[in-house]
């Protein structure tokens, strides 16, 4: 539970929020290189912490992330015209390179200096791995580019989603460290009854996978130098000690539970605005291609051209009550389905007073407390606490582990030296640092 100040404190991510200067200070991916396709391609309109952007591919290839709003008289530039170097809007003809320069302004005379005092808000930009990156932060603290451990795979073994989930990111990152919906929620998801006594379907899911089969045993938090590990101890197939971890990676990234044998997945929760979150998503294999029809058949996603879902809460995710009765709890199809109706369905921003935490929401009350005290640190003393570019991101990613049940968890999955917290420090944080 938090109280009505924390609770916006946690939440509110525009420009002047606390919490937004301090998200500012990251690198956030935006969007998918394949919705910019070509050179002088259609720009993209896209939200991010609450600022109106367009994104568009110049003639060399470079992408640029602008204000959406033209400096002349706030026309949308997301209908202007891409091409030779710029993008032009549509109202008076002012056109702007991806920097933000104005670089032609043919409304006003020949002689006129007036363009030179022309700016268009313009964010800086990296392209790596199929995903498009931005920093809207000061430029003088623009930290270096984080490398995560999926971009250093071939783009083939990657599938890359990115949807517009309808409520606070903060509750998005909740469910994904919620180890133990999994076992309600996601029992089922498939799009057709299931035998009776038979807790599986068509496609790929394992009835007996130690997430699915029980709810875990026992949780734990670790902090660390990128955020938080958390752990469930849960029951494997044979029988055997199944200790699952999900990384949260301040400020909104994850890795949640998987096994040496699944394919890996990971996630970022970007805030579109107050009330609505860009929820990506990175399935990836460590061996070769992945299967992407699979695992869109998987997450039961199917979106419009703003990548909003049309099995959505105006349809009550068409909910099928009959479904309900063999086997799958929410009646609902598709795991990304399932979590995004839990979760919209909250309201979108959940009143965090009036809930009744147990024992199953370890990490979540980790998660939060990481948010607020950093963002408080953050107010303070004007450095974000944690400094993702000092970490060895490229070799993290989440590998459950089983084994006997006499072997203690802490040996058999330990935190890896170089992301180990001091002993004591409250954001995980070296001395040093
Ligand atoms: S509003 Fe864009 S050029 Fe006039
Ligand atoms: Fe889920």
């Amino acid at each position: 539970m938090l109280s009505h100040e924390e609770n916006r404190l946690l939440t509110q991510v525009g420009p002047e929020a606390p919490m937004g200067q301090l998200f500012r200070r990251y690198w956030i991916p935006v969007l998918a290189s394949a919705e910019l396709p070509e050179p002088d391609g259609a720009p993209v309109a896209v939200r991010i912490l609450g600022e109106d952007l367009v994104a568009f591919r110049d003639t060399a290839g470079r992408v640029g992330l602008v204000d959406e709003a033209c400096p002349h008289r706030c026309t949308s530039l997301a209908y202007g015209l891409n091409a030779e170097h710029g993008l032009r809007c549509i109202y008076h003809g002012w056109k702007f390179d991806v920097e933000g320069r104005c670089v032609d302004l043919p409304s006003e005379p020949k002689d006129s200096r007036f363009r030179e005092k022309i700016r268009l808000k313009a964010y800086p930009t990296v392209e790596a791995a199929g995903v498009v990156w931005a920093y809207l932060g000061p430029e003088e603290t623009k930290p270096p580019f984080p490398t995560f451990w999926w971009m250093t795979l071939p783009l083939e073994n990657l599938a890359i989603a990115r949807v517009w989930q309808e409520c606070n990111y903060a509750q998005v990152i909740e469910n994904d460290l919620d180890f133990v919906h999994a076992a309600f929620l996601h029992r089922s998801y498939q799009d057709r009854p299931i035998a009776p006594g038979l807790l599986s379907d068509d496609l790929g899911v394992n009835p007996s996978h130690p997430l699915l089969r029980n709810p875990p045993v026992k949780q734990f938090v670790q902090p660390t130098r990128y955020g938080q590990r958390c752990v469930a101890i849960g029951e494997a197939e044979a029988g055997e000690q199944a200790i699952m971890e999900i990384h949260y990676i301040f400020p909104f990234f994850t890795y949640p539970p998987r096994f040496p044998e699944e394919d890996g997945m990971w996630h970022a929760f970007v805030p579109r605005d107050d009330f609505s979150t860009w929820s990506w998503d990175v399935q990836f294999s460590n061996r070769g291609p992945i299967d992407v029809a699979a695992q869109h058949a998987r997450r039961g996603l199917i979106l419009d051209s703003s990548l909003k879902k049309l099995r959505n809460r105006d349809n009550h995710y068409q909910q099928d009550r009959q479904l309900m009765r063999t086997g799958n709890l929410s009646g609902m199809r598709g795991i990304a389905t399932q979590d995004h109706a839990v979760t919209e369905t909250m309201g979108p921003i959940v009143d965090r007073t009036r809930e009744h935490l147990g024992t199953s929401d370890i990490p979540i009350i980790g998660m939060r407390k990481i948010l607020l005290d950093s963002v408080r640190e953050f107010l303070r003393t004007g450095t974000p606490p944690y400094a993702l570019h000092q970490l060895p991101l490229e070799r993290l990613y989440s590998r459950g582990v089983r084994t006997g049940w006499d072997q203690p968890w802490q040996q058999a999955s330990p935190v890896p030296p170089e992301f180990a917290a001091d002993e004591g420090s409250r954001l995980g944080r070296r001395a040093s640092q």
